[in-house]
């Protein structure tokens, strides 16, 4: 039996030297002391040796025990040592490293343009209102001189949501509504989304419009005229000009189109603006009298002057770009382009 314990031991301490990590030490352990283990099964074979021998044995395998348990001790001790530093050196993190930058979202160049144009509005001293996208035919067309079956409803091919409502086609809905709601003197601007049947490279079904409305005593063409050259020159160029062509619109009366020296050539004639140095902006006019009558306005007494621009085609125009899709594809490398002020 002394001889069994001794190959026993001699085979665990030899199978602790072989043993490198901390699991393999644990393997060791369980396969010399553990329940079943070589060690623990001639413990159990004390119980038939003679009174005589067994104290003997039992000395001998306790202190083989002790002697195999402090071999694994220490082995254990350095292997968990060198473990914990590889972790250590494997996770180690290098604070001199610079950070990764996040990356930053910016606006989209349809809102930058509609936040210049309002805050250009506003330092003249309009205010800043926003309407139902879903009108009825009653603000769309009616109050703003389009009766049903009036031919100029074809200048707009309309989304009807059913009789007597709309996908609003224009932000003019509007001026209706504040001239219902309101008492002059009206100074207002209305951004908002709009909705037409008309899909090519300039046009999209759904854009959005900036209205604005100035109602008060002696308005005239003249208000308008250096309302626009003001707004065309801050959101331009201070050397920007405009120019009033004669046009028609229902709503006003007269009525012009608005054109502003091309920003991309400064007015020497450019593929944007096709040679001829001017490019379209907006529709404007003095508000029409009828108008001003059917919304609880004396026109006798007031005036006032109206315009509505594409904000689509201010951003187009402003930066270059061919196509309208391209705003609402929303390709990063497209949008990050316009990563900061819009430049003055
Ligand atoms: N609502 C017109 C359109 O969508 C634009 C317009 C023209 C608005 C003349 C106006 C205006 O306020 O006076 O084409």
């Amino acid at each position: 039996m002394k001889a069994q314990i001794e190959n026993v031991k001699q085979a665990a301490l030899a199978a602790v030297a072989a043993a490198g990590t901390v699991q393999e030490l644990g393997e060791v352990r369980v396969r010399f002391l553990g329940k079943s283990g070589e060690l623990t099964s001639l413990m159990k074979g004390l119980g038939a040796l003679s009174k005589e021998e067994r104290p003997e044995m039992g000395k001998v395998l306790n202190l083989a025990r002790t002697e195999i348990e402090t071999a694994l001790e220490q082995k254990l001790a350095a292997a968990e040592e060198r473990e914990k530093q590889a972790r250590l050196s494997a996770e180690a993190v290098d604070v001199t490293l610079p950070g990764r930058k996040p990356v930053r979202g910016t606006l989209h160049p349809i809102t930058q343009v509609r936040e210049d144009i309002v805050r250009v509005f506003l330092g003249m001293g309009f205010e800043v209102a926003e309407g139902p996208e879903i009108e009825s035919d009653l603000y769309n067309f009616q109050l703003l001189n389009v009766p049903k079956d009036h031919p100029a409803r074809d200048m707009q091919d309309t989304f009807y949501v059913n009789d007597s409502f709309v996908l609003r086609t224009h932000t003019s809905p509007m001026q209706a509504r504040m001239m219902t709601t309101r008492k002059p003197p009206i100074r207002v601007v209305i951004p908002g989304r709009v909705y037409r049947s008309d899909d090519d490279a300039s046009h999209s079904p759904i854009f959005h419009q900036i209205e604005g409305l100035a109602v008060d005593k002696y308005i005239t063409m003249g208000d308008l005229e250096g309302c626009l050259t003001a707004f065309a020159q801050q959101m331009f160029s201070k050397d920007t000009e405009i120019r009033l062509r004669p046009s028609y619109f229902p709503f006003t009366e007269p009525s012009v189109e608005v054109d502003v020296t091309c920003a991309i050539c400064g007015g020497k004639g450019c593929r944007v603006c096709k040679g001829t140095g001017w490019v379209e902006i907006l529709g404007a006019g003095i508000v029409n009298p009828a108008v001003l009558e059917m919304c609880g306005i004396d026109s006798k007494e007031y005036s006032g002057f109206a315009f509505g621009l594409g904000l689509e085609r201010i951003a187009m125009i402003k930066y270059g770009i061919p196509n309208i899709k391209l705003f609402y594809e929303n390709d990063v490398r497209f949008l990050k382009q316009f990563n900061g002020e819009v430049e003055k």
